[in-house]
C-alpha cells in the first residue's frame, strides 16, 4: 500500500493558553530545546506534506517570529479572534484559497500545544485514514482520565457516529473513556466544504471542528476513529504543571532512544536531553548532566558528573567533568575540568587539558597542550604541546578592542603571566614566572620580565613588633643562633 504525502498539514496555534499565566503564547513555551509548536511540526514534517499551515492568533507577532527563525518553509493564516477550533481551521483554509490553492488529497489536523506526538502517529493515521477511504480518521485514545477532553461517541453496532465536547457531553457520554487526541486526517476536498456548514450552537458558542465528524457522516461518507497505541502521545499541555510532565516524559523517550543505541546514562533521573542533541556509543552519561541544543558527543566519551553543554561538539573518549559550554569545540581524547567554563569559539584540538577553574573564549588550544590551573584564555591560539603555568591572564582586551595572543608550539609559559595582546610567544620560547608578556618573544628565547627580588632583613620586628608574625620570625632567629652555636 503507497501512501501518499498529504496536501497540506495544518496546525492550530492561535489560542491564548490562559492556564499558562504567561506573557509567552503557550506554543512557544520550551521542551527539550524546541518550543511546543516545533516539536509538533517536527512530527508533521516527517508526513512530507506539500504544505504546512499554522493557524497563529493570540501573541501572534511572537509565534510569527518564532516560526520566521525556527521554520521559515512554513506558512501562517490569521485567525484574528479565537472563535474556536473550526473557526480556525477555515482561516487556514480560505488563506489557502486566497492562494489559489484548492485542497484535495488527504489534509492532514494538530493541535500546537501536543509536543509529545511522533511523526510515526501521524503517518500510520494518514495510512489507516487513506486505506480506508474515509471522509475523516481521528485518531482517539482511551485514557485514565477522560475529563475535559472531548468524547468519541459510537452507536449501538459500535460505529462511530460523531465527537461531543466534554461541556456539551451527557453523563452517559462523560462515562466514555474514548476520547478525541485533536489530530485527524482529512479528504482535503470535504474538509473544506465542511468548515463552511459548523454552526455556533454549543456550550462555548464556537465553531467547533469536531462537529465535521457528525456533518460528514450525515453526507453519507465514511468517518473513522482510530485509537492511538500510546495514549501519553497525545497528551495536551495547558498549565506548567502539565508541561512539566510533558518535559519528563519526552526527557525520558529520548534517553531510551539513546540507552537502546549503546549509551550508559548512569542516572536518568537527573540527566537532560534536547531532541537534536547525538550521543556516539559506549559513551556514558554521568549524573547531573544537561546536553543542550545540537551538542554531539562522540564515542566512548564520558560526560559529567555536572555538566552543562550547549551546541558544543565533544570528541571520542573526551573525559568532560564539572564543565558548563556553549558553542565549544572538545576534541578527542581531551581532558576538560572540573570547573572549566568553555565559552563560545573555543577550539581544544585532540589529546589537549584544560583543567580546573580555566574560562576559554573564542581561543584555540592546540593538540597535546595543556592550561592545566586557574587561568584565562580569551582570544588567542595557542600552538601544540604547549605548557601554560598556573594563574594566567591572556589580556585581551585594552578597554577599546579585543586583540589576540598567539603562543607557539611547544612554548613553557611560568606561573601567573600575563600576555598583554596583540601579542606573539614563538615556538619553543619559556617566559619566567610573573612575566608581564607586552612584547613579542622570539623562538627559543626566556622572557622574564618580573625584575629582581629586593629582601629587606628584619623589616617585619621592625616594622611589625610584638605580631605573631614577628615572634615567629624571633623564633626562627634563635634556632639559627643555637644551631650555629652547637
Ligand atoms: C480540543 C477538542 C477536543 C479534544 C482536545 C484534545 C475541539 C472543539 N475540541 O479541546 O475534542 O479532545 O482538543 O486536546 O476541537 N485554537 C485556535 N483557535 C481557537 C481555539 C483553539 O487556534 O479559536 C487552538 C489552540 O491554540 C490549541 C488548539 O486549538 O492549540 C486546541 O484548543 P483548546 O482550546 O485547547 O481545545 P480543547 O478544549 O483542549
Ligand atoms: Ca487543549
Amino acid at each position: 500500500m503507497s501512501v501518499s504525502r498529504p496536501a497540506a498539514v495544518i496546525v492550530l496555534a492561535a489560542g491564548e493558553g490562559t492556564r499558562m499565566k504567561s506573557r509567552l503564547p503557550k506554543v512557544l513555551h520550551e521542551i527539550c530545546g524546541r518550543s511546543m509548536l516545533g516539536h509538533v511540526l517536527a512530527a508533521a514534517g516527517e508526513t512530507d506534506p506539500e504544505r504546512t499551515v499554522v493557524v497563529v492568533g493570540h501573541g501572534r507577532d511572537q509565534v510569527v517570529r518564532h516560526l520566521a527563525d525556527t521554520a521559515p518553509e512554513v506558512a501562517t493564516a490569521v485567525q484574528e479572534t479565537q472563535n474556536g477550533t473550526g473557526h480556525a481551521v477555515r482561516m487556514a483554509v480560505e488563506a489557502l484559497h486566497a492562494q489559489g490553492v484548492r485542497l484535495s488529497g488527504t489534509v492532514v489536523l494538530a493541535y500546537g500545544d501536543t509536543p509529545l506526538l511522533r511523526g510515526r502517529t501521524l503517518a500510520d493515521l494518514v495510512a489507516a485514514h487513506e486505506a480506508a477511504g474515509s471522509a475523516v480518521t481521528v485518531l482517539s485514545a482511551r485514557v485514565p482520565d477522560p475529563a475535559g477532553y472531548g468524547r468519541v461517541v459510537r452507536d449501538a453496532s459500535g460505529a462511530f457516529t460523531g465527537i461531543v465536547e466534554h461541556a456539551d457531553a451527557t453523563e452517559e457520554q462523560r462515562a466514555v473513556d474514548e476520547i478525541n487526541s485533536g489530530m485527524y486526517a482529512f479528504d482535503g476536498a470535504l474538509l473544506a466544504d465542511v468548515v463552511t456548514r459548523l454552526s455556533t450552537d454549543n456550550a462555548k458558542g464556537e465553531e467547533y471542528i469536531t462537529d465535521a465528524v457528525a456533518i460528514l457522516r450525515g453526507d453519507g461518507h465514511r468517518v473513522d476513529a482510530a485509537p492511538a497505541a500510546d495514549w501519553v502521545e497525545i497528551q495536551g499541555v495547558n498549565d506548567r504543571v502539565q508541561l512539566a510532565e510533558a518535559r519528563r516524559l519526552l526527557n525520558d523517550r529520548l534517553l531510551t532512544e539513546l540507552m537502546r543505541s549503546g549509551v550508559t546514562v548512569v542516572d536518568p533521573a537527573t540527566t537532560w536531553v534536547d531532541a537534536g542533541v547525538r550521543v556516539g556509543r559506549d559513551a556514558v552519561l554521568e549524573p547531573q548532566t544537561q546536553l543542550r541544543g545540537t551538542t554531539a558527543i562522540g564515542e566512548g566519551a564520558r560526560v559529567g558528573p555536572g555538566a552543562l553543554l550547549t551546541d558544543t561538539a565533544v570528541g571520542d573518549d573526551a573525559v568532560v567533568r564539572h564543565v558548563v559550554a556553549e558553542g565549544a569545540d572538545i576534541g578527542a581524547e581531551t581532558t576538560v575540568g572540573p570547573y572549566a567554563y568553555l565559552r563560545p569559539g573555543s577550539v581544544i584540538r585532540p589529546g589537549a587539558k584544560i583543567g580546573t577553574f580555566v574560562e576559554v573564549k573564542n581561543s584555540t588550544v592546540g593538540e597535546g597542550s595543556k592550561v592545566p590551573h586557574l587561568t584565562y584564555v580569551g582570544d588567542a591560539d595557542i600552538g601544540v604541546g604547549v605548557n601554560i603555568g598556573a594563574s594566567s591572564v591572556f589580556v585581551n582586551y585594552d578597554g577599546v578592542t579585543k586583540n589576540r595572543t598567539t603562543i607557539g608550539d611547544h612554548a613553557r609559559t611560568g606561573s601567573d603571566n600575563m600576555f598583554v595582546a596583540p601579542v606573539h610567544v614563538g615556538d619553543g620560547a619559556y617566559t619566567g614566572a610573573g612575566t608581564v608578556v607586552r612584547e613579542d618573544v622570539p623562538p627559543g628565547a626566556l622572557a622574564v620580565s618580573s625584575g629582581s627580588q629586593r629582601t629587606i632583613e628584619g623589616w617585619v620586628e621592625r616594622k611589625r613588633p610584638g605580631t605573631a608574625a614577628a615572634e615567629a620570625a624571633q623564633r626562627a632567629a634563635k634556632g639559627e643562633e643555637r644551631r650555629r652555636g652547637e
